[in-house]
Formats: C-alpha cells, sequence, structure tokens
C-alpha cells in the first residue's frame, strides 16, 4: 500500500478513507499553509498527494515527490495551480473536485451580489456603531437587481448555477465564452454575447471562467473603463482574472459602483486600498465552503487517490493515469 501526502487539514473523511484503503497518510495537520521547503519533505516519496490550491505543483515539486507519485488530487475545481504538463511528462495522473462544488460557489457569487447592491455591510457598520438616528427616505439607496442585465463571463457548471438563481431574481443573462453554450442557451434561457457587448451593456457582471494565459488580467483597466459606472463587478473565480490595481482605481473614482471579490490577486495579500473603500465586500475565498461541500470534495480526491493506487481508471480525471 502506498504513502498519500495531504498538504493541509482537510476534513477527516479524506484521511480516514486513505488509512481504510491501507494507505499511510502524511499530512500537514494545520490549516496554515506550510513553508514551501517542508511541503518539498512532505511530499518526498510519495505515492498520492493531496494538495490545495494554493500549492504549486510544478516541476520542483513533481521532482521533490520523485518516481513513485502515481496522482495529484487538487482539493478544487480549478487547475491553475498544477503544471499538467510536467504530471504528464512524469506520469502522473491529476484530480480535482468537479461537480460538488457549483450551487455553493454560485450562492457565494448571489451572497457578495446582494451584499454589494444592498449596502449589506454599510448598513450593519451603521446600526452596530449605534449612529443610526432611524428610518430615512434616502438612507443607503442600494441598486434594483429586478428587471436588470447580469453578464456571465464563463457558462460552465458554476455560471450556469449562477444563472438559474438570476432568474429568479428575475435579471436577463447573458454570457460570454469562448465556445457557444447551445443547450444552457435553451434550458436557462441565456443569450451569448462578445466580451465587449456583455461589459458595455451588463448591470452586474459575474465572473465564472477559469484562469489560463488568456484569462490572465480578461478584466483589465480597459474591459473596467468599458463597464457601466453603474455596474457591479463579482469574482468568485480567481483573482488573477481581474487587474487588482485597474479595479481599485475604477471603483475610487467611480467609475464602477460597486464589487464583490470572493478571490484576489496575490491571495491572502490584497491591494492595500481594497478595505477602505465603501463600495466593495470582501471575502476570504469562501465559495466552496459550506460543510456538505467540503466534505463532497474530500470524498472526490481521496477516491480519486484510491482509484489509482488501486490501478484503476476512474472517470472524469483531467488528467489519467498512464496505461499499465
Ligand atoms: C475551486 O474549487 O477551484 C475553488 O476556488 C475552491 O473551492
Amino acid at each position: 500500500m502506498g504513502v498519500v501526502a495531504i498538504t493541509r487539514r482537510l476534513p477527516d473523511s479524506a484521511a480516514a478513507r486513505l488509512r481504510a484503503a491501507g494507505h499511510q497518510v502524511r499530512q500537514h495537520d494545520d490549516h496554515v499553509a506550510p513553508e514551501h521547503a517542508e511541503i518539498l519533505r512532505l511530499v518526498h516519496n510519495c505515492d498520492g498527494l493531496i494538495c490545495l490550491l494554493s500549492d504549486r505543483v510544478d516541476a520542483e515539486l513533481l521532482d521533490a515527490a520523485g518516481p513513485r507519485l502515481r496522482i495529484v488530487a487538487n482539493y478544487a475545481v480549478g487547475l491553475d495551480n498544477v503544471d499538467l504538463a510536467a504530471c504528464r511528462s512524469r506520469g502522473v495522473a491529476v484530480a480535482n473536485t468537479p461537480g460538488v462544488l457549483d450551487e455553493a460557489t454560485a450562492d457565494q457569487a448571489w451572497a457578495l451580489l446582494l451584499a454589494v447592491a444592498r449596502r449589506v455591510l454599510e448598513g450593519h457598520r451603521l446600526v452596530a456603531s449605534g449612529a443610526w438616528t432611524g428610518w430615512s427616505p434616502l438612507q443607503l439607496l442600494g441598486t434594483s437587481l429586478h428587471g436588470r442585465r447580469i453578464g456571465l463571463v464563463g457558462l460552465g457548471r458554476i455560471g450556469s448555477a449562477t444563472a438559474r438563481r438570476a432568474r429568479g431574481f428575475g435579471m436577463e443573462v447573458v454570457y460570454h465564452a469562448r465556445s457557444r453554450r447551445e443547450r444552457e442557451e435553451r434550458e436557462l434561457p441565456a443569450r451569448w454575447l462578445p466580451l465587449d457587448e456583455l461589459l458595455a451593456s451588463s448591470d452586474v457582471v459575474s465572473l465564472h471562467c477559469p484562469l489560463t494565459h488568456e484569462t490572465r488580467h480578461l478584466i483589465d483597466a480597459d474591459a473596467l473603463a468599458s463597464m457601466k459606472s453603474s455596474a457591479i463587478l463579482v469574482n468568485t473565480a480567481r483573482g488573477e482574472v481581474v487587474d487588482e490595481a485597474a479595479l481599485v482605481e475604477a471603483l475610487s473614482e467611480g467609475r464602477l459602483a460597486g464589487a464583490g471579490l470572493d478571490v484576489f490577486e496575490r491571495e491572502p495579500r490584497i491591494h492595500p486600498r481594497l478595505p477602505a473603500l465603501a463600495n466593495v465586500v470582501l471575502a476570504p475565498h469562501l465559495g466552496s465552503a459550506t460543510v456538505a461541500t467540503r466534505d463532497a470534495m474530500a470524498e472526490l480526491v481521496a477516491t480519486a487517490v484510491v482509484e489509482v493506487l488501486a490501478d484503476r481508471r476512474p472517470d472524469g480525471l483531467p488528467l489519467d493515469p498512464p496505461k499499465r
């Protein structure tokens, strides 16, 4: 049986599943990331690795793990932290957690959107400070969403779940993706638009695309300048999709009404001027953070490791194990 390295504290079910299958678990059992050198020691001679989106799985780490490594299971659906080519060239399979976090992440996009649109944090601070003087017709007026247009950048599983909620709020849904999603267009319904039209015409822009070379800084100064000054930007995808400094400028100068951000360009650091802006709501990358979702993610990564180490080829891995 194998040794499985886990780079952080996870729901206990992950290690329990691995041990039940006879594997030895070597875990950095803490909420805080280990130093890079410690990760390199942790993975040495392991057969399987369960890692986080904040761990960079590159040639250096794969070499530190050594030739026994057969699977990297990323405790996230996004795989931008994993060098797939380096895994492929070493015959290492790659797993992730698709399908179990769509609804939770869409909920988080809506939580942020509603909080920004209805100025929930400003209201909370006013009441909690004791400075509230009573109901007032012009106090903390927000943005109506009903009848407005939401533009989704990316219409995969999470984008679609976000769109379904938008229908419930009486919003028109448009989207941009590299390829048309005809089934979703019919079922949601949603209408494809070129990115520039989507940005220029949407009252809310919500990001649901993976981070790739093409999407890094997709929302840059020019993209922000093309948006309505009354628009709200929501990002539950990856921080690097947005040029955070350009976003801070647009928000400070009133060229954008607000932003709900679950992800940041250099997590856990954020742009120093973000916290002082009244029209933003910030969350510490909580898209999938419900008990049930994190349990389901633990089950998926542990199962993928158990299957691959038992010489089976589970369906739907982003990178299959080599044929034996
Ligand atoms: C993911 O899965 O990629 C999220 O960002 C974390 O749940």
